[in-house]
């Protein structure tokens, strides 16, 4: 029992990094929780984590690029659960290039998953939340860099503007099904994303010109992450919590 028993979640992107953080503080909190990703065997190693702890876990297998994927895996989501109350839209793909460099291929790889992905699996969700007449809490994960310009990952910035931006009508278009949908901001976190970088040179320079001089824990954002999905968060919808140390007003 918990402060979310009783809410199924869907957290995408659950197999490493921040959605694989996610997964388990909401499934700490009572969330009977669908974990969806491509790599399955990660999955299935985190539920069988999130059982031993007492919690529900279930796993569905999830491209979003395919959108015949994500109705498939929304569908299965519910049929594990019940209708979805929150869906943490986590997944995501960088790609470093000065914009002089970067091939079509990764811009479409980095937009097509973090823009049009993050529609798509948002859209099946709300959905069927409005079918079933299920007030929900939908949490959009963006970056700092969704407003903050960074010289070599112009795709990712334009498709978290895009997602800040989207998540913003959304709110609107949803407000009267009772759906709330924030984006979250994190700063730098020290996951799959962006651990080589961290160890390099640069990297180590770099992070000496962040306010705190670290690199965030993906436990950083559970505080956030769960005011998001509360109840608490009834008159909080269309914004954005940012998480950054103060990175992005430095
Ligand atoms: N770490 C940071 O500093 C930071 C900062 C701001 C925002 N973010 C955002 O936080 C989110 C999570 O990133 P992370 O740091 O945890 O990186 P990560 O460890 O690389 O995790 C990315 C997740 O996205 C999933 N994914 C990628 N392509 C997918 C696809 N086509 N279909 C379904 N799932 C897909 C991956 O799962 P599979 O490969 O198994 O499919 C993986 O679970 C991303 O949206 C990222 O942009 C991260």
């Amino acid at each position: 029992m918990g402060p979310l028993s009783g809410k199924p979640a869907l957290v995408t992107g659950a197999s490493s990094g921040l959605g694989r953080r996610f997964a388990s503080v909401l499934a700490g909190a009572g969330a009977p929780v669908v974990l969806a990703a491509r790599r399955v065997d990660r999955l299935r190693e985190l539920e069988g984590e999130i059982r031993d702890a007492g919690g529900q876990a279930t796993c569905v297998e999830l491209d979003v690029l395919s959108e015949t994927g994500v109705t498939a895996a929304v569908e299965a989501a519910e049929v594990a659960f019940g209708p979805l109350a929150i869906l943490v839209n986590n997944s995501g793909v960088s790609a470093q290039a000065k914009i002089v460099d970067m091939s079509l291929d990764d811009y479409d790889r980095v937009m097509n998953t973090n823009a049009r992905g993050a529609f798509l699996v948002a859209q099946a969700v709300a959905r069927r939340m409005i079918a079933t007449g299920t007030p929900g809490r939908i949490v959009n994960v963006a970056s700092v860099l969704a407003d903050k310009a960074m010289r070599e990952l112009s795709a990712y910035c334009m498709s978290k503007a895009a997602l800040l931006h989207l998540t913003r009508v959304q709110a609107l278009e949803w407000a009267r099904h009772g759906i709330n949908v924030n984006a979250l901001c994190p700063g730098y976190i020290r996951t799959e994303i962006n651990d080589a970088y961290w160890d390099t040179e640069r990297g180590q320079a770099f992070v000496q010109t962040f306010p705190r001089r670290r690199v965030g824990e993906p436990s950083d954002l559970d505080g956030a992450l769960l005011l998001l999905v509360s109840g608490d968060a009834r008159m909080i919808t269309g914004t954005s919590i940012t998480v950054d140390d103060a990175l992005s007003i430095a």
